[in-house]
């Protein structure tokens, strides 16, 4: 699979964990297999605040596979003006988080609370994009809750807004991490997308990335929790898949 010009070799990716996806569990994750992975979510304002923890964040420098940089931000000014700073970091991807559902980060109108504003969403995600070398993707959820699920549109909008991939976690974000997923709508967003769309959402064993490719019929996983403390899935849902079974980068 490409997104844009950065070839992901493999159909598991390691999902962006706050607290979790630091340069040491990304390397562990790595050689076990992972096709690419996610730093934690570092704060655009942070970053251009100078903030140390954030800089922190973003050092890549024991990497070794793909990775890719998530920043979250409630304005296009921050977000664009982070980038440089990203950027000298080297990743080959720059991700934006539009799917946190964590009160801190709603009520400054970061994370989820993008979907309920898709006019905004779009702004940020195209400063990015005009200022950044590398490819621009973003995380999502459903919607924010059950009443307003909009990921179809909210993608497409996306998509066309320079976006080169997009991640769908199978949940609202008023669920958090409560059951049950519906990959459902991951396969509704992949079939009207040109960018690939990966899925997320409940990857726990390879037999569950399989059931999520079946379901979705998108190429790649995302897995967060299932890695934790088992980085070794990534290499089970790769035999999985070098033995054929079902998953095949689309
Ligand atoms: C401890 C923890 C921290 C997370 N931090 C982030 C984050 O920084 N950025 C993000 O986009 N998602 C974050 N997530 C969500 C995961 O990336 C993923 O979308 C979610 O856990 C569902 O996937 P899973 O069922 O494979 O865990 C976090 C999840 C957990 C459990």
């Amino acid at each position: 699979m490409f997104i844009g010009s950065v070839e992901i070799k493999g159909c598991a990716l390691l999902s962006p964990m706050a607290g979790v996806t630091d340069s040491v569990f990304r390397s562990l994750c790595s050689e076990q297999g992972a096709a690419m992975c996610t730093t934690e979510m570092v704060s655009a304002k942070g970053l251009v605040m100078g903030d140390r923890k954030s800089a922190e964040i973003i050092d890549l420098s024991s990497d070794s596979g793909p990775v890719a940089i998530q920043i979250f931000a409630s304005e296009p000014e921050s977000a664009a003006r982070c980038v440089e700073k990203v950027m000298a970091c080297g990743p080959d991807i720059i991700d934006i988080n539009m799917g946190c559902p964590m009160p801190k980060i709603v009520k400054n109108g970061a994370g989820s609370a993008l979907m309920n504003d898709p006019h905004k969403a779009e702004a940020i995600l195209r400063a990015v994009v005009s200022v950044s070398s590398v490819p621009v993707t973003v995380k999502i959820r459903l919607g924010t809750d059950p009443g307003s699920i909009n990921c179809v549109e909210f993608a497409k909008r996306m998509e066309q807004a320079g976006a080169a991939a997009v991640t769908v976690h199978a949940r609202t974000a008023a669920q958090m991490y409560a059951p049950p997923t519906h990959p459902e709508y991951i396969r509704a967003v992949r079939e009207v997308l040109r960018i690939p769309v990966i899925a997320n959402g409940d990857v726990f064993s390879a037999a569950d990335a399989v059931k999520l490719v079946d379901c979705t019929g998108c190429g790649c996983v995302a897995v967060g929790r299932g890695a934790l403390g088992y980085p070794w899935i990534f290499r089970e849902i790769n035999a999985l898949n070098r033995a054929g079974v079902v998953i095949a980068p689309a």
